[in-house]
């Protein structure tokens, strides 16, 4: 360099003021379908608006199972990412594991502790202090309903687990896959809880799947939950085994088959492909009643690097904007995390679903969700989905899913 351009460089320096360090974000994140895309393309570009810098690390793959996996092996290398969506009892473990940042300050300058619904907040604290920031509330017991299909077959949604059954069989008798189902062991999982919800009620699901009580996951009331699995088992297509979740919700929408149950990120799929609810597709609480709510959100390792810190901070704050939290939950199927947000801009599904969770709050039936790891602890509720997993995809009997779920949980405490 000559003198010259080292003068232009510091005037440029000293022009410039204090260098400070620009806010840098990698996040690993399992948002890959179409509306999940567009959904975090939202944070994104608000990120870059800010000035900062954000490296995506997108790792396919719905409910996250192996974003967790890509998560695990970051870590063991010595390379965590600075953000990862992360939820439920997965925040506490990993705080207890590798620690994770305290992001209680951005928390209390933007009193998050008034907007956020008390036990939405209490996932997001590691021993007091705020350790995750919240993006949506998600419901997962949601049937999703091809509108043409039913009205055709003079069908209304199913309020009881009969009523499905009679519905499947109708319209299998006309030719129509009842269930697009996605063979992957977390879609079963799902159906696995509705089921738990709405045959057992809202109790029954806390006491087998939130206590893991040995009774109630020995009962008659789990053996007729596995029997209908098995009913259930013979509505879905053949080639139904590994199919991803978006692809299932494709099916409903293009009337290749009539239902889907799938948590409403599903709607996020509907919605961006211009369908509406109520004239192309209908929403209804699976049969029973009750809210099992899924709350995705973000926590951050304890990196060293100016650069990193602020950018973790900045990306807790926007998180958290009531902005982004309208923004991000119209495209992504979801209602906001914060109470304080308007619901004018959003359709009848999700109004319907801050009713269905604010009831569920006040009577008792507002619970976390297993299979998308709200409730339990990995090695637990690991443990069940491979019993459910293995039910369904063989001819194993409801007696021995019983015995098999007792054993697994069992030996996984
Ligand atoms: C997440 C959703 C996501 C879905 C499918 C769920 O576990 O909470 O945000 O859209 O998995 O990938």
């Amino acid at each position: 360099m000559n003198i010259k351009s080292v003068l232009a460089a510091s005037t440029a320096v000293m022009l410039a003021g204090p260098v400070m360090a620009e806010p840098t974000v990698e996040v690993l994140h399992w948002w890959t379908s179409g509306s999940e895309a567009q959904s975090v393309a939202v944070l994104q570009e608000q990120f870059k608006a800010e000035g900062g810098t954000w490296t995506d690390m997108p790792v396919a793959g719905g409910g996250g199972d192996a974003a967790m996996t890509a998560l695990r092996a970051r870590v063991l290398s010595g390379n965590a990412p600075t953000a990862v969506q992360l939820k439920g009892p997965a925040i506490q473990e990993w705080y207890e594991e590798t620690g994770l940042a305290d992001i209680s300050a951005v928390a209390e300058e933007n009193n998050w502790a008034d907007v956020l619904p008390a036990q939405i907040a209490e996932h997001m604290k590691c021993e007091g202090q705020w350790c995750a920031a919240p993006v949506n509330v998600h419901r997962v017991n949601w049937l999703w309903g091809n509108k043409q299909i039913l009205d055709d077959n003079g069908i209304e949604m199913p309020t009881t687990w009969d009523e499905f059954n009679a519905a499947a069989e109708k319209l299998q008798a006309a030719g129509i896959t009842p269930l697009a189902h996605g063979g992957q062991s977390w879609q079963d999982a799902t159906i696995f809880e509705t089921v738990v919800l709405g045959l057992g009620g809202p109790e029954f699901f806390q006491k087998a799947l939130i206590d893991l009580d040995p009774e109630a996951l020995n009962s008659d009331t789990m053996k007729q939950v596995f029997d209908e699995m098995r009913i259930i088992r013979g509505y879905v297509d053949d080639n139904f085994s590994g199919r991803d979740w978006n692809l299932a919700t494709a099916m409903v929408m293009n009337g290749e088959a009539a239902f889907q149950i799938m948590g409403d990120w599903a709607k996020g799929e509907f919605l961006a492909a211009g369908k509406e609810p109520g004239t192309d597709f209908v929403c209804a609480q699976t049969p029973g009643t009750g809210f099992l709510y899924n709350v995705d959100s973000f926590a951050f390792f304890e990196l060293d690097g100016e650069e990193k810190q602020q950018g973790q901070a900045l990306l807790a704050k926007l998180i958290m904007g009531p902005e982004f939290q309208k923004t991000f939950n119209l495209n992504k199927g979801s209602i906001p995390a914060r109470t304080d947000i308007a619901l004018d801009d959003f359709d009848s599904c999700a109004v319907e679903s801050n009713k269905a969770m604010t009831a569920g709050a006040q009577n008792g039936s507002l619970l976390p969700s297993f299979a998308h790891g709200m409730a339990l602890r990995g090695a637990q509720a690991g443990a069940i989905t491979d019993v459910v997993t293995a039910h369904f995809n063989s001819d194993m009997s409801s007696d021995d899913a019983v015995q098999q779920l007792v054993d697994a949980v069992a030996n996984s405490m």
